[in-house]
């Protein structure tokens, strides 16, 4: 059984590079990376694209900002589904999606925060519960639904912030908490485990 799935990012990739990983070891169960997708068009996660031999696309985003422009909407949704996904995994995809995206996904995709929601939701996730001064953060995957990181949380892990930790080597505690939850969880899903 063959589960695709489907990865968009804006950032570096360490995440998606973590999955295509897990697949090369043969650790992400049942499922199949189809290609990588990003908003922004000098973005680490394409340049995975050739190492792992898979598309790595360019999407254009449309408009400056957090979200899509109606015409990108449909672009993505297009684009994604020429790949029949069984799962969508945002990777660090830095745009808030549609209700008409998510629908076309409907309980399809899934989100990946650092920190430990329903805390500190938005985009400085890792930053906002460091300032805060809490002292044990993590990170969530999360079912994508209307509310802003506000979905159903599929499984989560904790990071504790120790006193001499800084914003950086706290950064750098979480991505590898990170790197372990995500390939986990999308194992488990094309496993049907969860
Ligand atoms: C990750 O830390 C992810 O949790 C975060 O972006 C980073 C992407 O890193 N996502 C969000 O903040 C979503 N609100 P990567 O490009 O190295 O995988």
């Amino acid at each position: 059984m063959s589960y695709p799935i489907v990865i968009l990012g804006s950032g570096g990739g360490s995440n998606a590079a973590a999955l295509l990983q897990a697949q090369a070891a043969n650790t992400l169960g049942q499922a199949t990376i189809k290609a990588l997708i990003s908003d922004v068009e000098d973005a680490g996660i394409l340049r995975l694209g050739d190492s792992f031999a898979l598309p790595a696309i360019y999407e254009d985003p449309g408009a400056v900002g957090a979200r899509l422009s109606t015409a990108a909407n449909s672009a993505y949704i297009e684009r994604i589904q020429s790949f029949k996904p069984e799962l969508v995994v945002l990777a660090g995809f830095m745009r808030i999606l549609s209700e008409s995206f998510i629908h076309a996904f409907e309980g399809k995709i899934i989100n990946l925060h650092p920190s430990l929601l329903p805390s500190f939701k938005g985009a400085q996730g890792i930053r906002d519960a460091y300032e805060y001064g809490v002292k044990v953060t993590g990170c969530s995957v999360h079912w994508v639904t209307p509310a802003l990181d506000g979905g159903p949380i599929i499984d989560q892990m904790s990071v504790r912030i120790d006193p001499t930790d800084t914003l950086e080597s706290l950064e750098q505690k979480i991505h590898a908490t990170e790197h372990q939850l995500l390939p986990d969880v999308v194992a488990r899903l094309s496993n049907a485990k969860l």
